[in-house]
């Protein structure tokens, strides 16, 4: 094969091995046989391998030197860590980007999506809200280096997020927080955004124990 192919199939396989991690068909904890997905996917070992080895940098998979590649395992601890610093990066622009963020359209478009989520309930329309309005907080920070932080720990903030099915919960939190952002509320604004994250959290942890691990 070419490179130019090579990298191509090295691409999908990773997009595709990150999805299913993302949306837990390869479930939480799971051993990953290398030899076993290839045949599945119908590719040679080395770009299943490659791209394990990328997740694994990106701590979605954990490489077990001599036994192999297992889906990063999700505790207790793993949810609070990462909560815990969404409230310190979300809030903190929310707090100090207000005037942006109250002003900006995109806050108008993510509202009429929100309210899409409300007739049609579709789960992929809020994940994709719920995505674009926290990141629209700390996008409108304009600080490159806050903005990659954040990117660097999507992935993570996305594994934990499929765990909770509080999907019309969280998008009725979502409109009242827009809203009090609308009325230029920020105090309330700031007190809403924290309670939501705790409220995620605190499911989060509650479907872990009903959670079929791999
Ligand atoms: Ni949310």
């Amino acid at each position: 094969m070419k490179k130019i192919e090579v990298d191509l199939v090295r691409t999908k396989v990773y997009n595709l091995l990150k999805e299913m991690i993302l949306n837990h068909e390869l479930k939480l904890g799971e051993k990953l046989n290398v030899r076993e997905l290839s045949e599945k996917l119908g590719i040679s070992f080395t770009p299943v391998r490659d791209a394990l080895l990328q997740l694994a940098t990106e701590g979605l998979v954990k490489v077990v030197p001599r036994v192999g590649f297992f889906v990063t395992d999700v505790d207790e601890r793993f949810i609070r860590e990462t909560i815990e610093t969404r409230i310190m990066m979300e809030v903190f622009c929310l707090e100090n980007y207000f005037e942006r963020i109250a002003s900006s359209e995109e806050l108008l478009k993510i509202k009429e999506e929100i309210e899409n989520v409300e007739s049609s309930l579709k789960r992929d329309l809020f994940d994709d809200a719920d995505e674009r309005l926290h990141k629209l907080f700390i996008k409108a920070s304009g600080n490159e280096l806050i903005i990659s932080l954040y990117e660097k720990i999507w992935d993570r903030i996305d594994l934990v997020r499929h765990l909770n099915e509080r999907y019309i919960v969280s998008n009725r939190e979502h409109k009242e927080l827009i809203e009090s952002i609308l009325r230029g509320d920020k105090e309330d604004a700031v007190e809403k955004l924290k309670k939501h994250l705790k409220n995620v959290e605190e499911e989060t942890i509650r479907n872990l124990y009903t959670y079929e691990k791999g």
